[in-house]
């Protein structure tokens, strides 16, 4: 009915994202929720990035890995939470189609990306275990730079390719999203026009880029325990997994959460249910992985300790 309507209609040019309801009581409680989950997700990630920076015995390909992936999550949680922390405050929850066509785009790039450096993770664990006479010719600096603009270069093409698409169509879904940053998977046949190039991109896309990385992944962590199960001393193998842990609960954290996604929808979950997790991988996820890396790395919580000692030491000094 939209669509017959739209054609005879001036087209959408601007849309509204209902985000949480329409409680009034509500929103200030989530306005602060938000903010705060939103600044501790910025400060957690620059942490990250600084003392990966200050510290030299934090530069190795792991640890880069680690800050790019804080950079991509600081860019993540700053395309989608600004603008819904915006309109809880003012109230205000309308979109212009071409903004909204922008925040589509970088959440999409981001989490491409995100997805990117797991998998690149994963390969550099793989070659520091399963390989480790051979890891610093394989993995060094240079290399890592390389896999790293590779995931860039592969993802920007791909995001340019169908935004190019994109440009072609018009707008013809409905004027209300229900949901609370621009994404236009919750709602059904979002563009009019030659839409069937752009859904066989975007289908052979998903198809072939979730399964090919996640059976690499899955490739990847088989040989990385069957190594660790064979190193004979049990001091020997706490020391190997103690290096890959950390990743390996980040990557199994994401993975269980995707099939969360295409499972629970089987179950008939309640109508909420798309938006929690978008919560989730939008918001939560970026929260939740630089403290495992605090938590769980020795050399990233000596590193937190000795910057705060320094810290203390420079206001004693100073006074302040
Ligand atoms: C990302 O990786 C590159 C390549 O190794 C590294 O030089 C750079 O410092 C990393 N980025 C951050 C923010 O640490």
């Amino acid at each position: 009915m939209d669509k017959a309507e739209g054609k005879n209609q001036t087209p959408i040019m601007e849309l509204m994202l209902l985000g949480f309801g329409n409680g009034p009581e509500l929103q200030p409680l989530l306005f602060l929720l938000f903010l705060v989950i939103y600044l501790a997700a910025v400060t957690e990630n620059l942490l990250i990035i600084v003392l990966v920076m200050a510290y030299q015995h934090l530069h190795t390909p792991m640890y880069y890995f680690v800050a790019n992936l804080s950079s991509v999550e600081l860019c993540y949680v700053s395309t989608t939470l600004p603008r819904l922390i915006g309109s809880l405050l003012t109230g205000d929850r309308t979109i212009s189609l071409q903004n909204c066509i922008v925040q589509f785009d970088f959440y999409g790039i981001l989490s491409t990306i995100e997805c990117l450096l797991l998998t690149a993770m994963c390969y550099d664990r793989y070659l520091a275990i399963c390989h480790p006479l051979r890891y610093p010719a394989l993995m060094n600096g240079r290399v890592c730079g390389h896999m790293v603009a590779g995931c860039w270069i592969f993802t920007i093409s791909y995001a340019i390719m169908v935004h190019i698409f994109i440009l072609q169509l018009t707008y013809c879904g409905p004027k209300e999203i229900d949901h609370f940053f621009c994404d236009f998977a919750p709602v059904k046949d979002p563009f009019c026009g030659e839409t069937q190039t752009l859904q066989w991109l975007t289908f052979f896309f998903a198809v072939i880029f979730t399964i090919g990385i996640f059976l690499f992944t899955l490739a990847t962590y088989i040989c990385i325990v069957a190594n660790i199960l064979r190193i004979p001393s049990s001091t020997g193998k706490k020391k190997a997994f103690s290096t890959c842990s950390s990743h390996l609960i980040v990557v199994m954290v994401y993975y269980v959460s995707i099939m969360t996604v295409y499972v629970v929808p089987l179950l008939n979950p309640p109508a909420i249910f798309p938006k929690i997790m978008s919560v989730w991988f939008a918001v939560l996820i970026p929260l939740l992985n630089p403290l495992i890396y605090f938590l769980r790395n020795k050399e990233v919580h000596q590193s937190l300790r000795k910057a705060m000692w320094k810290l203390v030491a420079y206001r004693y000094r100073h006074g302040v």
